[in-house]
This record gives C-alpha cells, structure tokens and sequence, in this order.
C-alpha cells in the first residue's frame, strides 16, 4: 500500500519520496531553483562591411555576418526582447589585416562604425567590445609576434590603444580576451586617464586553448590564417588552478566582471570562481558548442529547442550572472512567448 513503506522501521528520511514534488508542473514551478530569462543574455554579433549584407556562416547553421545596418535593425530586436547586451565581432577585409594588427586601433574601423551606429540608434542597448588582435593580424594570433613568439608587453600597448577607440566609439564594455599578462591594469589605467572611468572591464579571465573555437574563427575569418596554436597564452584544458590564479590576478589588476570561455565543458570552473570570488561571473557558450546543437538539431539527432534551453540554465545552475550566447534572440523569444 502507498505510504506504507516510507514510515516502516528504515526512519522517515530513509523512505521520504522525493517524486513527491515532482508529480505536477505547479508544484514544479514552485521549487525549481534556478530561472532564465532574456536578461540573462549577451547576443554576440558578427559583422561585416557593405550595405544589406548577409553572409551565412557555414559551420554555423542560423548564424550571419551581417553589414552595419542590420546590425542596428538586429539591435532592436534585441532590445524589443529584454536582451541587455550585444558583443560586436568584426570580419575585417583581409586587405587590412597585418602583422602588427594596426587596424584594431583605427578609429574608423569597422567594429568602431558598428558600435557607434548602435549606440546612436539603440542607446538603451550595452554594448561589449572585444579586445584581441586576432581579426586585425595576418597570422591570426591574439597579439603581435616575433618568430615563433607572441610578444606579451608590445601587445598589451597595443590592446590599450585598441581598447580606447572601442571605447571613445561607443562600447559599455571592454573585453579583453587577448590573455596577455598585464593587459587589465593597463587597460584599466589608459581608460581612467581618458575620462572613460565608467567604462566596465570584462575579463575572459578563465580562457582556454580550446577546438571550439573553430567556427568563430570561420565567422571572423581568422581561422584558416592560424599557424601555430593559442597554447602559449590561453590555458591548458587540464587545469583548474590556473583559472582560479588568473582570475585573482584579473580581479587584482581591476577587472569588474570575469568571463568563463568555453562554456558547457568548463562549468565546473565557473562554480569554483563564483564560490571562490566576490564578482559576477559570465560564461561564454562558444560558436562549436553552438554549433554541435545546432547540427546535431539539424540531423534530428537531439531536440534543437529543448537542447538550448537546457543547456543555457546550466549555466545560471553553475552560478553565472549571464551568458555569451549565439541563442541569445531565439531563446529570449522563446522566453517571451
Ligand atoms: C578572440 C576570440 C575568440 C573567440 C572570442 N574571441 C577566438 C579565439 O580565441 O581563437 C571565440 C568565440 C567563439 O568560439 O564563439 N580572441
């Protein structure tokens, strides 16, 4: 008989039910300990130059590079939907990419364009610049290099340049994802001096060398450029101490927010930083995470909707402020259905 058992001599804990709950969505609704919602999400955004542009993004199905223009249209959507924030990722002409990068610190370039077109179009809208070399060099590298070698303290001047156009164009917040040592404080120190004292700094503290990448560089056009590997500035996968040093370090050096990259597989690192450390913690589901549920919904092997979804409040389930996400407009209107 039902009951019978739960109070038998193996104690009331022993035999508690724990599907009791469970039985209906409301009782459901009432327990559930995490919640998403469209403010949880930062809409990364590829760009590219022209007038009405869109360019289908292979290996990720459902994601463009789109012209500025639809950018500003993308935006508002964005907004119309409660997205607070949208990271902006250029496709630089390969005409202007260089050994030294120079493009990324021109004020007329296109990311800079971009974010001022949506910041006059769209104030109400955050905007997040990423600060790195990669779309702007030849080789693909995050920073300047000399032989074999990526130079740390040249990169770091020239991310701090790189930083201020972003930031004097219109970004609310700057996004070091470069991975150089030193680069926080220094960005920190030039946008104090620069009047650009509310600008946020978001550090992709926890950043590791890591095969999910491989679409964005697809989007950004890096990608087939890349010699060599990121493994001597991004970190090894196998470790866990390193992101908890590199975030102490990033906290130290003045960051106000701390970035977790990739997303899914390193969840157990963005819990570790929000129990170890005082500061709000993002998580940036990458383009090949996007990508595996994206084509894995498109052969029918996995429930594309039910997979975003879920795989979106593990996130919030791991401690996280918000998330980098390519689902960011698809899930939001979900939400908002
Ligand atoms: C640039 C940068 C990368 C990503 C964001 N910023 C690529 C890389 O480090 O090679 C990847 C984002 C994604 O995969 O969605 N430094």
């Amino acid at each position: 008989m039902s009951g019978t058992w739960e109070k038998h001599d193996m104690g009331f804990l022993a035999g508690r039910r724990l599907r009791r709950p469970r039985m209906a969505g409301w009782s459901r609704d009432l327990v559930r300990e995490t919640t998403l919602a469209p403010s949880d999400f930062i809409w990364p955004i590829f760009v590219v130059d022209g007038q009405n542009e869109r360019q289908a993004v292979g290996s990720m199905p459902g994601v463009e590079r789109i012209s500025i223009d639809l950018a500003v249209e993308a935006a508002k959507q964005a907004s119309a939907e409660g997205i607070p924030a949208l990271a902006l990722f250029p496709n630089t002409d390969p005409s202007k990419r260089t050994e030294g990068g120079e493009e990324a610190f021109n004020r007329d370039n296109l990311v800079c364009r971009a974010l001022s077109a949506i910041k006059n179009a769209v104030p109400e809208i955050g905007l997040v610049a990423d600060v790195a070399l990669d779309p702007y060099t030849s080789h693909g590298h995050d920073g300047v290099m000399e032989g074999e070698e990526i130079l740390n303290d040249e990169t770091v001047e020239i991310l701090v340049k790189q930083a201020l156009v972003q930031a004097h164009s219109g970004a609310d917040v700057i996004a070091p994802s470069d991975m150089m040592d030193g680069r926080v404080a220094a960005i920190r120190a030039a946008l104090d001096a620069n009047g650009l004292e509310k600008t946020i700094v978001l550090s992709y503290a926890a950043k590791y060398a890591s095969a999910f990448y491989g679409p964005f560089r697809e989007a950004v056009g890096s990608g087939a450029r890349l010699k060599g590997s990121k493994l001597t500035y991004q970190m090894d996968p196998a470790n866990h101490e390193d992101a908890v040093r590199e975030v102490g370090q990033d906290i130290a050096e003045g960051a106000d927010w701390i970035m977790v990259k990739p997303g899914l597989p390193y969840l157990d690192i963005c819990r570790q930083i929000k129990d170890r450390f005082d500061i709000p913690v993002f998580a940036y589901q990458v383009s090949g995470e996007y990508a595996m549920i994206a084509i894995a919904g498109q052969a029918g092997a996995i429930d594309r909707e039910a997979a975003m979804a879920e795989s979106l409040m593990a996130f919030k389930r791991a401690g996280c402020s918000g998330i980098l996400t390519y689902f960011a407009l698809e899930m939001a209107r979900k939400l908002n259905a």
